[in-house]
């Protein structure tokens, strides 16, 4: 396996004692606002769920986690009982096999290789339902950087704006927003288009 992987597990306590749980709540609350009640959610890289799932499922949606640290994902299931959680890559996982409404992935795209990057783009757009919703965070421009955290080294990169604008593009995403945190994540913002209706044919 490639990129972070379970090397978050050797950093599970100090992540836990250091997530900062105002950062990104009500970003994503937002987001989510226009979702109707119940509305499915993935969570891309869902650590123990605290606090992006916790919020989400708090304002009454139905979350699904993804993650590849059994540490964050004993966590997950133990403080959120009632979402669902699997174990896995991102860049491996089947989404649980069915399309969401919107897929969040907060603080974890960055970790994948490009290629992975790539693949998970596609993947989550053929997982959206049309008219879907995905966040993401990612630095705005293209950069590499090497993230140390609790003595372990992360390898970084961001495929940048531009890059992120087109790859969601090829897939049928199309970037609405970018923004920019006070806590200096950037995320961006796409949307999948909405069904076509079924023409009829003129009399
Ligand atoms: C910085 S933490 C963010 C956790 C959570 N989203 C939050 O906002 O607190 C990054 C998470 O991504 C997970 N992760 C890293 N690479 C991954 C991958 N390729 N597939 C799935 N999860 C991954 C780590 O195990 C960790 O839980």
């Amino acid at each position: 396996m490639a990129g972070t992987q379970n090397h978050y597990d050797g950093v599970f306590q100090r992540h836990v004692s250091a997530r900062r749980r105002e950062v990104g709540v009500r970003d994503v609350t937002e987001w989510a606002e226009p979702l109707a009640a119940g509305s499915t959610i993935l969570d891309l890289g869902c650590g123990d769920g605290v606090p992006i799932s916790e919020a989400l499922m708090n304002a009454g949606f139905e979350v699904f986690g993804v993650d590849s640290s059994p540490k964050m994902i004993a966590a997950f299931r133990a403080n959120l009982p009632g979402a669902t959680a699997e174990c896995a890559a991102i860049q491996d996982s089947a989404f649980f096999g069915r399309s969401f409404d919107a897929v969040v992935a907060w603080g974890v795209m960055f970790f994948l290789s490009t290629a992975d990057q790539e693949t998970v783009i596609a993947k989550v757009a053929r997982a959206l339902n049309p008219g879907g919703r995905f966040l993401f965070t990612a630095p705005i421009p293209m950069v590499t950087w090497e993230d140390t955290f609790a003595g372990v080294t992360f390898p970084c990169v961001s495929l940048g704006a531009e890059n992120y604008t087109r790859l969601m593009r090829e897939h049928g995403l199309t970037l609405v927003d970018e923004h920019s945190d006070p806590w200096e994540n950037d995320y961006y913002i796409a949307t999948k288009a909405e069904a076509t209706p079924p023409r009829t044919d003129p009399r």
